[in-house]
Parts: structure tokens; sequence; C-alpha cells
């Protein structure tokens, strides 16, 4: 059996956590491929809120293994705190699998996104302060730590201090803070490394031999297309590849290992964070969105800004990262208003664009296209067949599908797994 790929087509908290803990009811393994705990993906189960941010979000199914793939960066401290809440909420967390490949954020890292940002001033990026950033330079420069380097001492230690030399140069010389001693970080990540010892696996091998067996692998996006570094809205973006390429490289897949890539997609636009956003509202509907769809962080707790939703970049994801698929989340949440815009093109200067720009400035200075749909008036969150949807809510499903050119065949009226309708079976 081949391979699924979960991906955020927006700028992330498309509902990713929600998608997955449903669709990994009828998998095997579920794979974080990158990014780090900049994330934070919610699963509703019942009356229980969950917050995951780097443990992937089919660990609640007992028949599911959770895995953390070579393309994710861990800090261990808060992956242990994570393990420790899920087991305290009663989770079975003892069959998670964890890379070797995968990179450490380790102290300078944090303490160097923080500084960076704030040496940004006015320009700054409004990063998550996880040290996803530094880690992912680190990793590229090839100056990083990785978790296997835990299981030998002398090497971890070797590598740190060629790193911390340079770290602490600028900490102390450009940043005007102490410097960090190699020692404590030894001592606090040797701790670390005797709890994360029985997750540590061959994780690449372990997800061919599943296939192998004809099992089914869930590969969970963090994050989203447009925060992709390579086809972002750069510099506005994380430092890794959301999109559905980065899932091969970020799993240790092949093209053809994946069948499906399955588009989550909300029904307006939010972003946490800097950067252009088009179809951005400021109005009190932007309040409105924000309050009906509890739109504040939930790694950062800041406040999300909130727009109409945007087909250019539907069709843009649909491209990137070969959709097959969307899954619509929080129709829900457009309940009550007179009138649904969506941004079918952009203007800019004289002339229309239909697809993503191809430079930054014509991005950063483009008018949305408009086109009006009636709204509904009815509360969806109670609504278990598509067919019983209100006919407009219907309508502006077919024609978000139309303008983003991709079957749309999972529709998503609340947080709870329950609450979603299948489109096309
Ligand atoms: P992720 O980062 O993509 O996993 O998304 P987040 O969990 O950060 O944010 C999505 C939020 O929307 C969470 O609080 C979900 O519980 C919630 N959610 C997901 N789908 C729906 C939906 O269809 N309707 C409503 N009202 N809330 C939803
Ligand atoms: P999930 O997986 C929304 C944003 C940050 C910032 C930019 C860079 O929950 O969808 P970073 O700390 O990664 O260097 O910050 O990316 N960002 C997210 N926004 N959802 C996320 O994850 C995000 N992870 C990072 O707000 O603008
Ligand atoms: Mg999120």
């Amino acid at each position: 059996m081949p391979a699924h790929v979960i991906v955020g087509t927006q700028w992330g908290d498309e509902g990713k956590g929600k998608a997955t803990d449903l669709l990994a009811d009828d998998v095997e393994y579920v794979v974080r491929y990158q990014g780090g705990n900049n994330a934070g993906h919610t699963i509703l189960v019942g009356d229980r809120l969950l917050k995951l941010h780097l443990v992937p979000s089919g660990v609640l199914y007992p028949h599911v293994t959770p895995v953390i793939g070579d393309g994710v960066v861990l800090d261990p401290g808060v992956l242990l705190d994570e393990l420790d809440g899920l087991v305290e909420q009663g989770v079975d967390v003892s069959h998670l699998a964890i890379s070797g490949n995968a990179h450490l954020i380790m102290p300078y890292h944090r303490e160097l996104d923080r500084l960076t940002e704030r040496h940004l001033g006015r320009q700054k990026l409004g990063t998550t302060k996880r040290g996803i950033g530094p880690t992912y330079a680190d990793k590229a420069a090839r100056v990083g730590l990785r978790v296997q380097d835990l299981y030998d001492m002398k090497i971890f230690r070797q590598k740190l201090d060629v790193v911390l030399k340079e770290k602490n140069a600028i900490l102390s010389r450009v940043y005007n803070r102490l410097p960090m001693r190699a020692v404590d970080i030894e001592t606090e990540y040797t701790v670390y490394a005797e709890r994360l010892r029985p997750y540590i696996m061959d994780t690449v091998s372990m997800l061919h031999e599943a296939l192998e067996r004809q099992e089914t692998i869930l590969l969970e996006g963090a994050q989203g297309t447009l925060l992709d570094l390579d086809h972002g809205t750069y510099p506005f973006v994380t430092s890794s590849n959301p999109v559905a390429g980065g899932a091969l490289t970020g799993a240790g897949l092949g093209p053809r290992d994946i069948d499906r890539v399955i588009g989550i997609t909300k029904a307006y636009v939010t972003r946490v964070g800097s950067g252009p956003f088009p179809t951005e509202l400021h109005d009190d509907l932007a309040e409105h969105l924000v309050r009906a769809g509890h739109e504040h962080g939930t790694t950062t707790g800041r406040r999300r800004r909130v727009g109409w939703f945007d087909a250019v970049l539907i069709r843009y994801a649909g491209r990137v990262n070969g959709l097959t698929e969307h899954f619509l989340t929080k129709l829900d949440v457009l309940s009550e208003l007179d009138t649904l815009k969506v941004c079918r093109a952009y203007r800019y200067q004289d002339e229309e664009y239909e697809h993503f720009p191809p430079h930054q400035s014509i991005f950063h200075h483009a008018r949305p296209v408009y086109e009006e749909l009636p709204g509904w008036w009815e509360d969806l969150t109670g609504v278990t067949e598509y067919a019983k949807l209100p006919r407009n809510a219907q309508a502006f499903v077919d024609r978000l599908e139309e303008l983003s050119r991709v079957p749309i065949r999972y529709v998503s009226v609340g947080p709870a797994r329950s609450q979603t309708l299948e489109r096309h079976s």
C-alpha cells in the first residue's frame, strides 16, 4: 500500500491536526516530516482537547505508530514534556519512533532566534522563537548536532565545542550576551539522551518495510505551502519544506511511494506573523472571524490575521504539491454572513494575475479581484451529511472547487472527528 501526504495549502493552521487524526484511523503509520515545535496541531477527541507540537497527530490510535522523521528539528526537552503531558492524559506513547537523523534544537538556537528577531526590529519575521531557523541554518551549514549524536557523547562534545566557539563569539560580541558553557549543555542533553533512547530507530527502514507489508503511511506536514522555504512568501516563511516534496526527503521515501496528496484548506485564510496577505481583512468582519473561528495561535497564543478565501494561492498550492484532493475546513465559521467573498485573481497595475505572480513586489502590491456569493444563516456544526448542507453553502463549496481546480473531497464543519462530511465517494 502506498503513502498519503497531508499538506497545509495556506499559511498554516488549516486544521491539519484534525484531518490527520481523522484519516489516521485507516493507516498504520503517521509521520511528521519537517518543522519542529513551531507547529501547533489541535485535536478534539470527545471533550478532550489535545495540542500537539512535535508528536504526530496519529498518536491517539493504539494501532498507529507515530514517527518523527529525518526532516524534523527536535527540541528534546520540549518533546519529553509533551510526552509526559500525553501520558498524564492516559495516552500510550510507547510506540513512538524517532529518526536518529533528525537535528537537535540547542539552547543557542533558541537564544539566537530571539536575538535576531529583536535585531530585525520592524523587519522581524514574527517567528515562534523556538529556534527553528537557526537549527535548519546549522543543518545546511553542516555544523548541526543530530539525535544520533546523543548516543556517542564524545562525538557530541567534540561537535558542540567547535560550534559553541562560534556561537559564543556571536552571542557575546554581536549581541552582548553571556556565553554558554559546553559542560552545562552536555549535562542537560545527557539526561535527555537516556530518556529518549527507547524511541530512537532506523525509521527509513521501518517505513519501507511497512510499505512492503502493504501497510499505509500518512505523512503529516506542519506549517503550510506559503510558509515553504523555497515556494512560500520568502523571507516571511519557515526554514523547512512543508510542501509534498518535503515529505519525501523528510521521511526518506520516493515519489512512487505516494498515491494521494491531500491539501488541508481553510474556507477563509489566516496567517500568524509578518508578511504579505492580499485578502487580509481589517474591519469588524475580521474581528467576527477571529471570534467565530477562535483564531488565536496554538503555539504562541498570538491573534491570527484573517482574510477571504484566495483561489490564486490554492491553485498554486495545487500545482506545487500535486494535490489530488482538498479537505476543506471551518466552513461552519462562515455562517451568518450575508455575502461571502472569494478572490479569483489579483490585479497589479493594469494586469490581472490568475496565477501566483513571479515577482514578490507584484504579490506585495496585488489587489484581490473578488467575486461575491450569497451566505447562509444556518448553523452547520450539527449537519451530518453533505447533501443536508444549506443550498448556498453547497454552492460556495462548488465554486471553491471550480476555482481551485482540484476536487474537494471532505468538508469539515467543526473541530470534532464526527464533524466531517465526505463529498465525493
Ligand atoms: P493545524 O496547525 O493545521 O493542525 O491547525 P490548528 O490546530 O493550529 O488550528 C485549527 C483550529 O481549528 C483548531 O483549534 C481545530 O480544533 C479547529 N478546527 C479544525 N477544523 C475545524 C472546523 O471545521 N470547524 C471549526 N469551527 N474548527 C475547526
Ligand atoms: P502549524 O503546523 C502558522 C510562522 C510563524 C512565522 C513564520 C516563521 O500549526 O500550521 P518559525 O518559528 O517557523 O521560524 O516562524 O512561520 N509559523 C506558523 N504559522 N502555523 C504554524 O504551524 C507555523 N509555524 C511557523 O508565525 O510567521
Ligand atoms: Mg497550528
